[in-house]
């Protein structure tokens, strides 16, 4: 029995062995089952998150308040604005409602273009400060929530650099190589433009070394030779230490240019007009080593970081643009063309402006760009830059009766637009051109250059002057930040660097504070608005409505079953909108209230704009 018993024990714990080795593996067959099932599940959203994550960015969502260091705040009475002076204004700029500052160079630098000239890429500008003054400044930014993108100038660097001083000391030198030469015995070299030289070359005779060199900018700017792995080696090494400090980002300045076609070939007017649309800087943006190069810099940089970058895309195209910023290619974030700011120059002229610039052309402009991003990639948008006259100058009207108007009607437009906003300090302000009537007043490399080219032209040099006022002379925008309406308007207690627009008595950050609908106010308030709608207002989708309209710009903004009409009066004589089925609904913002509408026609006042929700 117990034998039997022992079998029957046996064989039942047998039986209940095999049951239960079943029982478990069918158990761990379902587990892992279901656990494939959610890890799949898993991976799904993870892929669906890094979809979004890839659309999603900060830097997407940002708006970006350029600083031109050298004329925002002085703080040591030598004329010159410098870091301790703009720390010092950190909370004025933290409540504007931005979140990113671009700061133009402020590296060492002979100053010859203002900083674009530089002679050492780890050393502050002595008129700026020391670099830990920099350091104070980066922390307090960090401190209130503002990251700092700064700006890289890589396509030259400074005659000043030691790299060039060693370069053109001889044939042989180790440096000789981070630059591009051309023996003189090989007779002139084939031309390529060089800006701010009064003769127009982008080369330059060094009799040193009996070679020329080459300058895109000015001979106080030469151009450094990517071609040698060595210099991209060096500059990458530059851009790490800079991100281990703690920087955001950089704007790169003409990026684009950095690659040459080391051969230097003849290049023939039909050959431009023919490949590069008749353009230099089309030319000098389609060296063949840049996407290369970029690449390069994004793995032994950029991808190390969660940090913005910006191309100045300078030469490139709508149909260039997408290489540098198609996130999967891996090269750069953002870009931003000058089709926008280069409309109304009277062709011949040095940036002579036409007063009656086309307003449907402007609209075709941006809404051609904003197509270019819309399925993937990332625009920007913005109406002035250190390169440029001041925005209300030059898009709006900045006559009394209409500047502060017209000055908000341009804040609407670039902060409702897809794509990163890139807003100039004092355009909050509605700051002017200061139209000096004399060239003793200009600083700038470029007018100076231009002055001469017209004088050694025998040109009509008063012309040239009256144009300057509302066209391109750089220095328009340069003027020192109008801070109050006292002498030099808060800037600096000595002689400013350049001198203080004399409106500086009504436009000025103190006044504006106080009153509630001034340009300033109505800033923040937009500042505010896109990011309480980012949905619709950062990614929504764009449409372009009655292009024709020769005096408003409309378009809708739309996601998530939420759509606004943006409606903007570009013109002294108002405007009107036909609404057609349209149903007005909140209104968002109105730079103007009321918004008149009969029989489902809205009239615009003289640069009235409004943002109004629609509710079909
Ligand atoms: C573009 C910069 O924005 C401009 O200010 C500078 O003069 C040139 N690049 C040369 O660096
Ligand atoms: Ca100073």
């Amino acid at each position: 029995m117990s034998f039997i018993n022992k079998n029957i024990n046996e064989s039942y714990n047998f039986k209940f062995l095999i049951y239960f080795m079943f029982k478990q593996i069918f158990t761990v067959a379902i587990l892992i089952t279901v656990l494939m099932i959610s890890c799949n599940n898993s991976t799904n959203q993870t892929d669906q998150n890094t979809i979004n994550s890839k659309q999603e960015k900060w830097w997407k969502e940002a708006v970006v308040y350029q600083i031109y260091p050298r004329s925002f705040m002085d703080s040591n009475g030598d004329g010159v604005g410098d870091l301790k002076g703009l720390t010092g204004k950190l909370d004025y700029v933290k409540s504007l409602g931005i979140d990113i500052i671009w700061l133009n160079p402020i590296y060492s630098s002979p100053n010859a273009d203002n900083g674009y000239d530089i002679s050492n890429y780890d050393d502050i500008m002595k008129e700026f400060g020391t670099m830990d003054d920099f350091n104070v400044m980066l922390a307090e930014m960090h401190k209130r929530g503002l990251k700092l993108v700064m700006d890289l100038v890589v396509n030259h660097c400074s005659d000043e650099h030691e790299w060039f001083k060693q370069a053109r000391s001889s044939r042989t030198n180790p440096y000789r190589n981070y630059f591009h030469w051309w023996p003189a015995e090989k007779g002139k070299p084939p031309f390529r433009p060089g800006s701010f030289e009064v003769d127009g070359s982008g080369w330059r005779f060094d009799s040193l070394t009996n070679s020329y060199y080459l300058h895109y900018f000015s001979y106080k700017q030469p151009d450094l030779n990517w071609e040698n792995p060595k210099v991209r080696s060096e500059i990458f090494a530059m851009m790490n230490r800079w991100f281990k400090k703690g920087v955001d980002g950089f704007r790169m300045d003409v990026i684009p240019f950095i690659a040459k076609d080391t051969t230097f070939p003849v290049i023939t007017q039909k050959e431009l007009d023919k490949k590069y649309e008749g353009r230099w800087d089309v030319y000098m943006a389609s060296g063949p080593g840049l996407h290369q190069y970029l690449r390069e810099m994004n793995e032994q940089v950029l991808s190390k970081y969660d940090v913005m970058t910006l191309a100045e895309g300078a030469g490139t195209t709508k149909s260039t643009a997408m290489l540098l910023v198609d996130p999967e290619r891996k090269e750069l974030d953002m870009s931003y063309h000058f089709d926008g700011v280069s409309l109304g120059y009277v062709p011949g002229y040095f940036k002579k402006m036409n007063p009656n610039w086309n307003l449907v052309d402007f609209k075709k402009i941006y809404s051609d760009w904003d197509s270019v991003f819309a399925e993937k990639g990332w625009g920007t948008i913005y109406l002035g830059n250190h390169d440029q006259p001041r925005m209300v100058s030059r898009w709006g009207n900045d006559a009394p009766e209409y500047r502060e108007a017209s000055s908000k009607m341009l804040t609407t437009f670039l902060l409702s637009m897809r794509g990163t906003p890139f807003y100039y300090y004092g355009d909050e302000l509605g700051m002017t051109n200061i139209k000096f009537d004399k060239i003793e007043d200009y600083r700038d490399i470029e007018t100076l250059a231009e002055y001469a080219k017209i004088k050694n032209a025998g040109g009509d040099l008063k012309q040239f002057i009256e144009d300057q006022k509302t066209g391109g002379a750089r220095d328009n925008g340069r003027t020192p930040m109008q801070w109050n309406a006292e002498a030099n308007a808060g800037f600096t207690t000595g002689i400013p660097w350049l001198k203080v627009n004399e409106n500086k008595s009504e436009i000025n950050v103190e006044a504006e504070e106080k009153n509630d609908n001034s340009p300033l106010k109505y800033f923040k308030k937009m500042t505010g608005l896109r990011k309480d709608h980012k949905d619709v207002l950062v990614y929504g989708k764009y449409t372009l409505l009655d292009k024709d309209n020769p005096d408003v710009y409309a378009y809708t903004r739309e996601a998530n079953g939420k759509k606004v009409l943006v409606l903007l009066s570009f013109r002294k004589n108002g405007g009107s909108f036909q609404l057609d089925k349209m149903q007005l609904g909140e209104e968002w913002i109105n730079n103007m209230q009321p918004l008149q509408v009969k029989e489902n026609i809205i009239s615009l006042k003289p640069y009235q704009a409004c943002i109004v929700e629609l509710k079909n």
